[in-house]
């Protein structure tokens, strides 16, 4: 028979559609529902994330989606079943919320699953990498950012599904997420593609702390006149999603309206490793800042960072940008 085979992208949509509809009508339903409404979820949100529930079977994907070999092979493939014993597969996920994700383009790529009870395992478990998910690469929710604006003038970035979603609830329908990894340079790529100002808001805590540095690193390359880098630090304690939670969304935007530009955020942390009062710390805090300076292509920048870095150190612009690699044409 002329059988077509089944896309790689079909298979992801019609598994997200299977959570989706376990969601609703499996047995744990009424569990997994009032999991979903104690974090202040809306079905439309749920919907508008197709958020969707793994059965605690081990085979209810597989028995749904794996009718033949070739089928139950695509399955492994991606990672959508494992298979101890050649021949046995099981669902990867189980008894988790899941949360499909999608690619700009909006094809279900890949998904994060969450438990809903502790001691069961690691609270998110990812899709590995696929012949389709390319974990450095996608950013969850920003096809439905994308969606909800037809110019984005600015993308918030945040740590996990949980808070990308809860400010859409919020009304905030334009952060998105990298995928249990730091933002990688790719990210940061894709975003100032998409946007002029990216503003990171991670965890209020020593790794939100840690990702908000990581970050800066990872986007000087990109930072071309025009684009903006911000950073907002939440309380001690706190993520997005909590804290839009308790505060409500003008009080989340105003922080965000007052975040700081990421050359204060750089002097900031430098200053903080570094004794200035020394000269030795002097010299440290020059060769520190100068790869970082010369990693930016915007001028503008270059010039501030220098401006900023010969006041804390006693030295002229100029003679700072003597420094640089490629020193930049003076002005007259
Ligand atoms: P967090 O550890 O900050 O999640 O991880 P959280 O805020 O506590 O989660 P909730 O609010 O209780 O649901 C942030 C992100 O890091 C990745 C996930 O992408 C998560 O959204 N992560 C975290 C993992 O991949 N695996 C984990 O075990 C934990
Ligand atoms: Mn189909
Ligand atoms: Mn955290
Ligand atoms: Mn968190
Ligand atoms: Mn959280």
């Amino acid at each position: 028979t002329a059988e077509q085979k089944r896309s790689d992208y079909d298979l992801m949509l019609h598994a997200a559609r299977f959570y989706q509809h376990q969601l609703k009508h499996h047995a744990n339903s009424a569990t997994v529902i009032n999991y979903v409404k104690g974090r202040g979820l809306s079905g439309e949100t749920v919907k508008k994330f197709m958020i969707g529930y793994a059965p605690s079977e081990w085979e209810g994907l597989c028995q749904q989606l794996g009718r033949n070999k070739e089928q139950k092979e695509q399955l492994v493939e991606l990672k959508l079943a494992s298979e101890k014993t050649p021949g046995r597969q099981f669902d990867f996920f189980r008894d988790r919320l899941m949360f499909p994700i999608r690619d700009k383009r909006g094809r279900v790529i890949a998904f994060g699953g969450r438990v809903m009870q502790a001691d069961q395992g690691p609270k998110y478990l990812n899709s590995p990498e696929t012949r389709i998910f390319h974990k450095g690469f996608e950013l969850y929710g920003l096809y439905e950012a994308k969606q909800a604006h037809k110019k984005l003038d600015h993308i918030l970035i945040v740590e996990g599904y949980m808070d990308v979603v809860a400010l859409s609830e919020q009304g905030i329908e334009y952060a998105v997420a990298a995928l249990g990894t730091a933002t990688t340079a790719e990210h940061m790529h894709t975003l100032f593609r998409t946007t002029d100002r990216v503003i990171c808001c991670y965890d209020g805590d020593r790794a939100g702390r840690d990702a908000a540095w990581r970050a800066l690193e990872n986007a000087l390359p990109y930072l071309n006149d025009g684009k903006a880098l911000q950073f907002v630090f939440l309380p001690d304690g706190e993520d997005p999603d909590s804290l839009v939670q308790k505060e409500g969304k003008d009080a989340f935007e105003q922080r965000l309206s007052q975040a700081d530009n990421f050359t204060k955020v750089l002097f900031n942390k430098l200053s903080q490793e570094i004794d200035l009062t020394t000269d030795a710390g002097k010299a440290k805090l020059l060769s520190a800042v100068l790869p970082l300076v010369e990693k930016i292509p915007s001028e503008f920048y270059q010039e501030n960072l220098l401006e900023h870095l010969g006041r804390l150190i006693g030295r002229t612009k100029e003679q700072l940008n003597n420094r640089l690699k490629t020193p930049k044409q003076q002005h007259a």
